[in-house]
């Protein structure tokens, strides 16, 4: 008997609405099998720190790295601060346990609205670099509220950051058919960050010579995006590109609903964590009419990472499916109703 142990997240607004049929669908697809699942949750998030003033505490981070990988729903709620729960909570467990690749697929299945005239065939995936960048806190402002404020965001790079994630995403192409790797960067602005990224992808590519490399500037990927998706198959980038260009993969790939994502740490010092791309959506929150497929699929995600691929592909068969049949759908499902259809779908 095989046994996983996951620490839960649920989090703020949608999060512990969908995380709960993330949790429905792991349950159908391993009953009868020979792996047995622990789930343990981890009160975090907006009612947390409005109870105690904390976040994430060292006790709570030394606990949830006893796990074998994390599932989280989304944290951030309009009664807290901005940045708050972000910074504090989900970027600390980002940084804390290393997840370097921030990996973030989109493929655009059969029967998928989308909002482009002629997508072609969309297969990509985003390696985010998950740990530097503007994200790590590095800035600061003085002379706040004045008109002389001036408030800073250091985006920080480091040789060692950059090649460690380029080195994985030529992997990843590698193992792809199309065997190609796009850098998404601005290097014609940001020359001291761009020219490492540059550098270093040509570096690396010499020990990847049967993987075509790309490269285009951010403004323009949002341009390719919408008018040539299929041009794309790995595409590595910084950690804020990588977040919004994802949110622009999700939107043409049928919805925020559906993207996934996973923050790999893949030396395996530390657990990953699965998470769906989207936020607490507050304005829908509390109402059952969040899609939990994004919480699906990254509970998919999760298991081909931790080596459980088969029962990983019986999800992605099985949202493909229910996709495939929402197409020509005219009622709208709850929340617990997708759920409960792709629940159905794994089992059977
Ligand atoms: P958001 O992703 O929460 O919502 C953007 C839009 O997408 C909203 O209209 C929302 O209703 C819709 N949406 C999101 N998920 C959906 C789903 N599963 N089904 C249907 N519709 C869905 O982004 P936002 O509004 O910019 O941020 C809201 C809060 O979430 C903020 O506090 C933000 O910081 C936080 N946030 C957290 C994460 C995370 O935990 N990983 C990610 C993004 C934003
Ligand atoms: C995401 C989110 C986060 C990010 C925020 C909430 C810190 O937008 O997971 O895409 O910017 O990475
Ligand atoms: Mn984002």
């Amino acid at each position: 008997t095989r046994t996983l142990d996951l620490a839960v997240i649920a989090g703020d607004g949608i999060g512990p609405e969908v995380v709960a049929e993330g949790l429905k669908v792991l349950d159908a697809v391993l009953a009868g099998s020979d792996v047995d699942v622990t789930t343990t949750p981890y009160e975090l998030g907006a009612a947390r720190w409005h109870a105690t003033g904390e976040t994430l505490t060292d006790e709570d981070l030394a606990a949830i790295a006893k796990h074998e990988a994390i599932l989280l729903g989304a944290v951030g709620d309009p009664g807290v601060p901005s940045g708050v729960l972000e910074r504090g909570l989900l970027l600390k467990l980002r940084f804390a346990f290393d997840h370097f690749v921030n990996l973030r697929p989109s493929v655009l299945y059969p029967g998928v609205p989308t909002p482009l005239a002629d997508p072609g065939e969309v297969d990509f995936v985003v390696v985010r670099e998950g740990t530097e960048g503007p994200y790590v806190g590095n800035g600061g402002a003085i002379r706040v509220g004045t008109p002389a404020e001036v408030a800073n965001e250091v985006s920080v790079n480091t040789a060692y950051g950059v090649e460690r994630v380029v080195r994985d995403a030529f992997a990843r192409a590698q193992a792809r058919p199309r065997r190609k790797l796009t850098l998404v960067h601005k290097h014609n602005v940001l020359v001291h960050a761009g020219h490492l990224w540059r550098r270093t992808v040509e570096a690396v590519a010499t020990e990847f010579p049967d993987v075509t490399v790309d490269y285009c500037h951010v403004d323009a990927a949002t341009i390719y995006l919408v008018n040539d998706p299929s041009r794309f198959d790995v595409i590595v980038t910084d950690n804020l590109f990588g977040d919004i260009l994802t949110d622009l993969a999700a939107a043409i790939t049928g919805g925020i609903g559906l993207a996934a994502s996973g923050n790999v740490n893949p030396t395996g010092e530390f657990p990953s964590m699965f998470e769906p791309v989207h936020g607490s959506a507050p304005d829908i929150a509390g109402q059952q009419k969040a899609d939990p497929t994004a919480a699906v699929l990254s509970v998919a995600l999760l298991l081909e990472h931790l080596g459980l691929t088969e029962q990983a592909a019986r999800i992605q068969r099985a949202v493909e499916g229910d996709i495939a049949e929402r197409a020509g759908a005219t009622t709208t499902r709850t929340t617990s109703e997708i759920g409960d259809a792709l629940a159905a779908r794994v089992a059977g």
